[in-house]
Parts: C-alpha cells; structure tokens; sequence
C-alpha cells in the first residue's frame, strides 16, 4: 500500500500553544495519594512527594496540569485543604464515594507544581458553591495580601500570592452525575456572573467555561450555544471533554474515533462563530479540551462509573484502587492520533488535558511502596510535547482508506507535520492504522530542505492486547528505527502496520 504526504513552507495552520500537551490530577483514587504524594515512600523528598514519579513527569515537559478535579470538585470546600494539616477535616467525597483527609491540599499542589516546572490550572467549584467562594479563592491564591483571604494565605505560610492564571468554571455542568448539575441556561447564567466577578478583581484571568462533557450528551451541542449565548463576552475558552472505549474490541473503528472527534471540534468551532456573529462580537473563544483519554479497561459497558461505585464503594475508603488502567498498543495509537487531530486543528484548540496523568486512567502506574512505570500510552504524549512544539503545518494526505462502524473514508495514514524553526527542525508524527500491512509513504515537501533525519521512533507491538505491567514495565517502548530515508533530498519511509511513529529532520527553508 502507498500513501503521499504533501507540506509548503508557507501553508501553516497556526502556531502551537504548547499547553495541548498538558493532564489533569484529581482528587480521586490513587492519583493524588500513592501516586504523586506519599511521604513512607523510599524516594519520597521531605515534603512527600515520589520524585520517582516527578522525574517521570518532568521528562513530559508537562505545560500545564489541571486540579483538583473533575466530579471531585463540585462538592469540595476548597478551604478544607488548606491551613495546618492537623486542624484540616476529614470529608466524604461525593462524586467517588471516598473519604478524602485533606492531607495534600491546594498550597501543597501549588509548591509540588512548581517542582514539576508546571502551571496549574485550577478548578472552582460551581455545583455545591458559587460566586462567593470562587472569589474568596481567586483572592486566597493571587491577592498580594492586606485582605482576610489573602491575609489567611500568608497567615498559612506563603507570603507569595500563587497567582493562577486559569480558572476552570465548574466541572461538566452538562451531566446529571454531577452534584449540582444544571440547565444549560443555569449554568451559563452562574458561569458568566462568576466570571464577571472574578474580571473585577483580575481582568487578566484566562476563564474556561464547561462545554458538553463528551459529544453523546442529549444536550450537545445546543449546550455549548446556550453556554456561550450567557457567557460570551466572560469567558476565553469553552472545554470539552471525551473518553474512548473499545468494548468489542474493534480495532480498526476504535482507531477511527478521530474522525468523529474532529467533527466534535468543527462542531463546536461553528456553534462559537454563531454566538460570535449573533452578539456581533470581536471578541474569539477558543477550546480547551482539558478531559480526554481512552478509558474502558476498568469499566463495564453500559453501566456508568457511578453505578459501579454504588455497587463496590459502600465504604468510603481513603484513596482506593479505582480506574488503574493497563493500556495496550492500540490505545498508544489513538492517544497518537488524538494528539494529531489537537496538532491539526491547534487554530481552535489551545489547550488540551490527558485525563489523567498518575494511576487513575494515567499515563504513569505506581505501586504503593514500590516501583512506578510509564503506560504505552505515555510515549505518544512524550514526543508531542518534547517535539511538537512550533508551527502546525497543512498536512495533505493522500491514503489509502478504510469503512468501518463509526466512519467510512478513514485514512491508514494519520499524521500531523510541525515545523521548529528555531531549532531548524521538521517533524513528523504518523501512525499507521491498518491491521495487516505495511504502508510505503512518499513525501512532497515544498520549499523545504531536508537535511538530515535526525531521529526515528516507533511504537509497534506484536500482541495488540500487552500492556506495561508493574512485572513487565517495558514491554511496549519505543525503539530507535530506520524506517525513514532521503534519497535525493526526499523522505521516503515504510512504516509496520499498527504502529506510531515519529520523524525528526534537520531542515533549511529554500
Ligand atoms: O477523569 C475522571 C472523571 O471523568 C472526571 O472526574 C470527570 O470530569 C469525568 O467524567
């Protein structure tokens, strides 16, 4: 089989915002506890936290890091986490079922951001709470001091207002799961007087209000319209979020999951042109798709986390076992190929979240005591961000396709192209979706030298369903490859079915 790859110099889609390579951390499970914060760990620092696991995620040149939750936030007194340790209580976690100590709270989450060279984006609660207490923590966090919560912060050892930029509204208001789960017309309506509020304090604030929690919501995507018809001249970003499964172990749509995906993203670029045009606004909202992950090894078609919850968690344990998925090559390859679909359309979206970063549907495993280790998954999210950082190039891709359930028409050939000009690079990230073979790729790139290849990476794996186990923590990693070549100054490759792979050429512009 045959594709071509066509490039010009100067047909650039946008430059990249480096924070689509960011994740997420909620208070929920192990991800917090025993996974970034465990004080009786052997390699844990005076402050608790597993530098096993930091050193991981500093190699992720991680941008951004979402907090404290998801589900979690929308019942959570922020205030509880703060403050002398001893004197923080105890409280029962309504969207997981658990007890949450309080122990690692937001100052704590703050000092571990800043030894991961991290930035927060932080998460206020608009389901049990309101205005008040959003501004009463934008106050606690930013406000230099001489007020009571900024006076409380410096009362409670940091002199230095955090001062966090982006400021999440809620948390999948959409979805009846939620506590405090409203209307569209409610919540737009709370988005925008909370952030009108918070504009008053500081109008450099970057706002994200809750887009549809994933694109089968009934209420998508008249969600978004409504959404932003009350918010649109507060907020700056609208987030969506979305979880993949593959159930019935149907590889070749599991993969096609992107096509849908960027239907999702054009969708919702056009519902922010309506509201644009209806308000006759100048003003541009982008996206900020600060959920997404393939999620499935640890749930039960058909039957919602919550109702599994119901079933298994009566006890409202600390920090318990929950969502640890063990990710096969395939998942490897869709997260690949997200992270193309956020490269390609990174005009819209500016922000992006894999959820989540450690345990709990993580990128990273830990175990309590012992060892952690990166999920196949991890390796596609490590070279977007070490590499994809730059100019997102108009790819054109001429493949070969496939039908399948969800898409017809679907490309073997996934790719996305970025061009480095300070580090006079060129690369490429390109997975081949077809089960059974090879593709031969040609490469037409105008008014591009390219001098060297620098770097070959591919991800492949025999057994389609072997994942990085605590016992086997590298079975699936990249390997150095040379799969690539230049003859006669064009790139030609061939590239195994079912893998991901990543090009870097050293490259001079004619
Ligand atoms: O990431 C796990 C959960 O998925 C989040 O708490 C919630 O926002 C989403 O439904």
């Amino acid at each position: 089989m045959k594709a071509k790859i066509t490039i010009h110099k100067d047909y650039i889609i946008s430059s990249i915002d480096k924070r689509l390579y960011g994740s997420f951390l909620e208070h929920l499970g192990r991800a917090i506890y025993e996974g970034i914060y465990e004080p009786n760990h052997p390699s844990s620092n005076s402050k608790g936290y597993r530098m096993d696991v930091m050193e991981t995620i500093k190699d992720l040149d991680m941008p951004v890091i979402r907090y404290p939750g998801g589900n979690f936030v929308s019942a959570f007194n922020w205030e509880d986490s703060v403050g002398p340790k001893k004197l923080r209580p105890k409280r029962i976690d309504l969207a997981w079922k658990t007890t949450e100590t309080n122990e690692f709270g937001l100052n704590e989450f703050m000092d571990w951001s800043k030894e991961a060279n991290t930035e927060a984006m932080m998460a206020i609660n608009l389901g049990s709470r309101g205005v008040e207490s959003a501004v009463n923590l934008v106050e606690y966090c930013n406000h230099p001091s001489g007020s009571y919560w900024s006076d409380l912060r410096v009362s409670h050892g940091y002199k230095e207002p955090h001062n966090i930029k982006m400021w999440c509204l809620g948390n999948e208001m959409d979805g009846p799961w939620q506590v405090g789960h409203k209307t569209a017309y409610e919540y737009g309506r709370l988005a925008n007087e909370t952030a009108k509020a918070l504009r008053k304090f500081d109008n450099n604030l970057e706002l994200i209000v809750c887009g549809s929690s994933n694109d089968r919501m009934k209420t998508y995507p008249d969600w978004e319209a409504e959404v932003l018809d009350q918010s649109y001249d507060s907020v700056d970003y609208i987030s969506l979020h979305q979880y993949w499964d593959n159930y019935e172990k149907d590889t070749a749509s599991y993969l096609a999951n992107t096509v849908v995906l960027d239907t999702y993203l054009k969708t919702v670029e056009s519902v922010i042109t309506y509201i644009k045009s209806k308000k006759r606004s100048k003003k541009d909202i982008k996206i900020s798709f600060d959920e997404w992950n393939p999620w499935y090894h640890t749930r039960s078609q058909n039957i919602t986390a919550e109702d599994e919850l119901d079933l298994t968690n009566a006890n409202w344990p600390e920090a318990p076992h929950l969502y640890e998925e063990m990710y096969n090559i395939q998942d490897a390859l869709l997260v690949g190929s997200v992270l193309n679909s956020f490269i390609n359309n990174s005009h819209i979206v500016k922000i992006a979240c894999m959820a989540q970063l450690v345990n709990v549907i993580g990128a990273i495993s830990t175990v309590t005591g012992g060892i952690s280790w990166k999920q196949s998954i991890y390796y596609p999210l490590y070279f977007a961000s070490k590499y994809g950082r730059g100019e997102a190039m108009n790819i054109i891709i001429d493949s070969p396709k496939y039908s399948c359930k969800i898409a017809d028409d679907v490309n073997y050939i996934d790719a996305s192209c970025v061009l480095n000009a300070s580090k006079k690079e060129l690369i490429f990230f390109i997975i081949n979706k077809n089960l059974k073979e090879n593709i031969d790729i040609d490469f037409n790139i105008h008014g591009i030298d390219l001098l060297t290849i620098e770097e070959q990476q591919s991800l492949f794996d025999e057994d389609l369903y072997a994942s990085n186990t605590a016992e086997n923590p590298n079975r699936i990693i990249p390997k150095n490859v040379s799969f690539s070549k230049l003859e006669n100054n064009t790139l030609v490759t061939s590239l195994p079915k079912l893998s991901y792979n990543v090009i870097r050429c050293k490259m001079e512009k004619k």
